[in-house]
């Protein structure tokens, strides 16, 4: 599903089967598949939170209440609230939390293997960095942008082999966002429309 990046995919691997956690941040521009990394692990069984959106449950109810084997905090720079950063570091490192709950102390073990990513790690506390290994994926060259775009467009949204190939080719002159590829697919049924709508999109561009 995810197109390259085979080393991170085995080191996350060799992660997973290891005996004590070792865990992992990837760090990178927008649209690098930080998150469909992520996605993965969580179909090995991750608990996924997405840091910062409205939901009310934290990290550290999460940690606590569910003892999750696989913790997968996407936009992990977002993590704000003090609690959960705390629990996050001493779970992270001793796989233990005391909370204090309607006035009762409680404690819970169990091992957990963090799996993060976030696009800048300017923000993350440096002791929180550090109990990752990080990964910086950088912004596809040309040619990695080329391949990745005509598989995923032709394998994943069934568009026509050579059509995939033609918009990754004429995207690829201009950007290497495989968003701006995936929009230009959604709207394109020939080579005819590709040029069509990249004509009007480049007008307008900055
Ligand atoms: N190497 C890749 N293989 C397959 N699909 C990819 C790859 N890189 C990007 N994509 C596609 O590009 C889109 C964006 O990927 P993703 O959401 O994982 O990016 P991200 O790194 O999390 O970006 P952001 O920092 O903006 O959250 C997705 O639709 C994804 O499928
Ligand atoms: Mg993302």
């Amino acid at each position: 599903m995810i197109e390259g990046f085979d080393d991170i995919k085995e080191f996350i691997r060799r992660s997973l089967n290891a005996e004590e956690p070792v865990h992992v941040l990837l760090v990178g521009a927008p649209g690098t598949a930080k998150t469909l990394f992520l996605m993965e692990i969580e179909r090995l069984g991750g608990r996924f939170i997405t840091a910062g959106t409205s939901t009310r449950v934290g990290i550290r109810d999460v940690l606590f209440d569910e003892t999750p084997r696989i913790l997968i905090v996407d936009e992990v720079e977002k993590v704000s609230d003090q609690k959960d950063l705390s629990a996050l570091l001493t779970w992270m490192e001793s796989g233990r939390i005391i909370v204090t709950k309607h006035g009762m102390q409680g404690e819970k073990r169990g091992k957990v293997w963090v799996f993060g990513a976030c696009n800048s790690d300017e923000k993350l506390s440096p002791e929180l960095k550090d109990r990752f290994q990080v990964f910086y994926i950088k912004s596809y060259t040309e040619e990695q942008f080329r391949r990745i775009v005509a598989n995923y467009l032709s394998k994943r949204m069934k568009v026509r082999r050579d059509l995939a190939a033609y918009i990754a080719e004429r995207v690829g002159e201009y950007t290497t966002s495989v968003r701006e590829a995936v929009r230009v697919a959604r709207i394109s049924k020939s080579k005819k429309d590709v040029d069509s709508n990249i004509s009007i999109i480049k007008k307008y561009k900055e």
